[in-house]
């Protein structure tokens, strides 16, 4: 046997028993005739006490070990003289009579502790170090506490786990696919899914009824924190449902996680904003509702003075963050350089305070003290308040604001990551139309429904029309997504052909959807949550990749095992692909 215990479970009331134990050196220190090495496994960490009194040899085998080593010690449990109050085996060591060498380690790249000073490309490249650190652990232990939850209440709804397939066709979720050559079919692919969308519609036809599965979902897209190549869904899909019974489980869903989580009860329902107010309010179609600051237009009121940024804009529109009028010029100077960087685009910001002195703005030269006033009470401004001011192209000029807002929630701490603010955003556009090719795309996926009341507009208004599709929104960050689908072959042949599909591309492409539609598909809607996003939003971070165990870098690549990589020409001509030089 090579422990009877783990390195977080013995306490006082262990005192005198016989133990052996197996783990990781994470330290030893050396105090003359005292040597303590400190052993480390997923549970904690035990103090191993050798004595060279007592043992010279062994103590002198202790000395020798370094960092990382695995080990196995043997010894009776004793009360610490100085107890370590910090940790949870802190009052007891183990006085070791018995010491092996399970293998040795080469000195580590970087401290495997918890403060670390190993940079974010060396803990990838050494990922199991990484591993092996606590924080990085309990991200992942708290993942799968997670899951193991999302499917106990998902079976409990009577949800069925089904997998799907990870060599198919092409899903359109409005990402490159990452594909595969086929070796038995010369020069084709699978298309690793962007989503299982196509296949759990497929479910409903064959009467599963409702179905989940937490599946690996893959996308060739640009990264960002929230971002991977390949990520996992809480994927899920209910046949006889309408909007309102899809919004009902999966918010059930959210209260359950929040509750056995994070011990937090939410007995309200969420709230719920059409897209149309969250743009509007918040510039954006996450908002982040753990702080107010909504947006105030002052476009009626600021044209006309003669301040030309404003009367040739399209909008005028502010936020308020209260309790700033007295930030300095340096500080307003570099909320200047903020919206000023190219991510963002805007060319300045209008400055309006209320201070000591009343209201002073940077454009005093065109403005009376009334028309200020006027503004300041279309703002609902006190004394103290500093209000910023953007002005330009109205899409634009909301996203920009959006930035400046989250910005200031930043800096005024107004996003408290303990702080939850769940939300449906409801009632999206269908499409959207791509400036440069003038073609419509499906804001969702192309297998959304309009809402009822617009689905006879779908072809004669395209941009009129409504989607039955929601977004589960937490504090700004998108964590889920789905809609009513359309369950009728005729109403999704037209969908396609407003997407610019010819019926041949649309048969080509979707053809067995089409087909199955016509053998009694139910109606049916369902929404994809993800799982990584959800799990760092519980972790209180924002990066997702501390909280998948082997994510890959911002280039899309995995620097531990150097991936992608090159494959031989033996193989690429087994896959019928021609190599460069052979190429022509
Ligand atoms: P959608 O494309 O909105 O919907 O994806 C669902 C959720 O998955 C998460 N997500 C990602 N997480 C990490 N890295 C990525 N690259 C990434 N892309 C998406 C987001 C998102 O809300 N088939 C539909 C769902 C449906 O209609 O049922 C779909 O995939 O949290």
């Amino acid at each position: 046997m090579y422990r009877t215990h783990t390195c977080g479970e013995l306490r006082l009331t262990d005192a005198g028993t016989t133990v052996t134990l197996a783990g990781w050196v994470q330290r030893t220190r050396d105090l003359g005739g005292m040597t303590f090495v400190d052993l480390r496994d997923r549970y904690g960490i035990t103090q191993l006490t050798f004595n060279l009194e007592e043992d010279r040899a062994l103590c002198e085998q202790a000395r020798s070990l370094g960092r990382e080593f695995v080990v196995q010690a043997t010894g009776a449990v004793r009360e610490r003289e100085s107890k370590n109050p910090g940790l949870p085996t802190g009052e007891v060591e183990i006085i070791c009579t018995e010491l092996k060498v399970l293998n040795g380690a080469k000195l580590p790249p970087f401290l495997v502790e918890d403060a670390t000073d190993g940079g974010d490309e060396l803990r990838m490249r050494y990922r199991y170090l990484d591993l092996r650190r606590n924080t990085v652990r309990k991200n992942l232990e708290l993942r799968h506490r997670m899951a193991i939850e999302v499917r106990n209440h998902l079976s409990a709804q009577r949800f069925l786990e089904v997998e799907t397939p990870v060599l198919i066709k092409s899903t359109p979720e409005g990402a490159r696919d990452f594909v595969v050559p086929s070796r038995m079919s010369p020069g084709e692919f699978y298309a690793l899914p962007q989503s299982p969308q196509t296949f759990k519609q497929l479910l409903m036809v064959a009467g599963f009824d409702r179905y989940f599965q937490l599946v690996k979902c893959f996308r060739d897209e640009d990264l960002r924190a929230d971002r991977q190549p390949e990520f996992t869904q809480i994927d899920c899909e209910m046949a006889f449902v309408e909007r309102d019974d899809v919004l009902e489980m999966f918010e059930g869903l959210a209260k359950h996680l929040f509750k056995t989580i994070l011990g937090k009860a939410f007995d309200a329902p969420f709230q719920r904003m059409p897209y149309d107010e969250a743009m509007r309010k918040y510039g954006s179609d996450k908002p982040d509702l753990r702080f107010g600051m909504e947006f105030v237009e002052l476009t009626g009121l600021a044209q006309g003075k003669g301040f030309k940024v404003f009367d040739e804009a399209e909008l005028v529109v502010g936020i308020k963050p209260t309790g700033a009028a007295n930030w300095s010029r340096k500080q307003t100077d570099a909320l200047i350089d903020f919206v000023k960087r190219p991510q963002i685009g805007a060319s300045g910001i209008v400055f309006v305070r209320w201070g000591e002195e009343g209201l002073k703005s940077t454009v005093d030269k065109f403005y009376t003290p009334e028309d200020l006033q006027r503004w300041a009470d279309a703002a609902g401004m006190q004394q103290g308040d500093l209000f910023c001011i953007l002005a330009g192209p109205a899409d634009r000029t909301r996203k920009q604001l959006n930035e400046l807002r989250l910005h200031l929630g930043d800096l005024l701490g107004l996003r408290d990551p303990w702080t939850f603010k769940p939300l449906w955003v409801v009632d999206f556009p269908l499409l959207e139309k791509d400036a440069e090719s003038g073609r419509w795309h499906a804001m969702h996926h192309p297998f959304t429904a309009p809402i009822p009341a617009h689905a006879h507009l779908l072809e004669s208004d395209p941009g009129a029309v409504k989607a039955n599709a929601y977004d589960l929104v937490i504090n700004g960050t998108e964590i889920g997504g789905g809609s009513i689908r359309i369950h009728d072959r005729a109403m999704q042949e037209a969908m396609f052909r407003v997407l610019g599909f010819t019926d041949e591309e649309a048969r080509y492409k979707f053809g067995f959807l089409l087909d199955a539609f016509e053998y009694g598909a139910p109606p049916h809607g369902g929404a994809a949550f993800g799982f990584d996003r959800w799990v760092s939003l519980f972790g209180g971070r924002s990066d997702i990749r501390e909280f998948i165990a082997f994510p890959k870098n911002n280039a899309g690549r995995d620097v531990m095992i150097d991936a992608p990589s090159r494959i031989d020409d033996i193989q690429l001509k087994e896959l019928g692909i021609r190599t460069e030089q052979k190429a022509g």
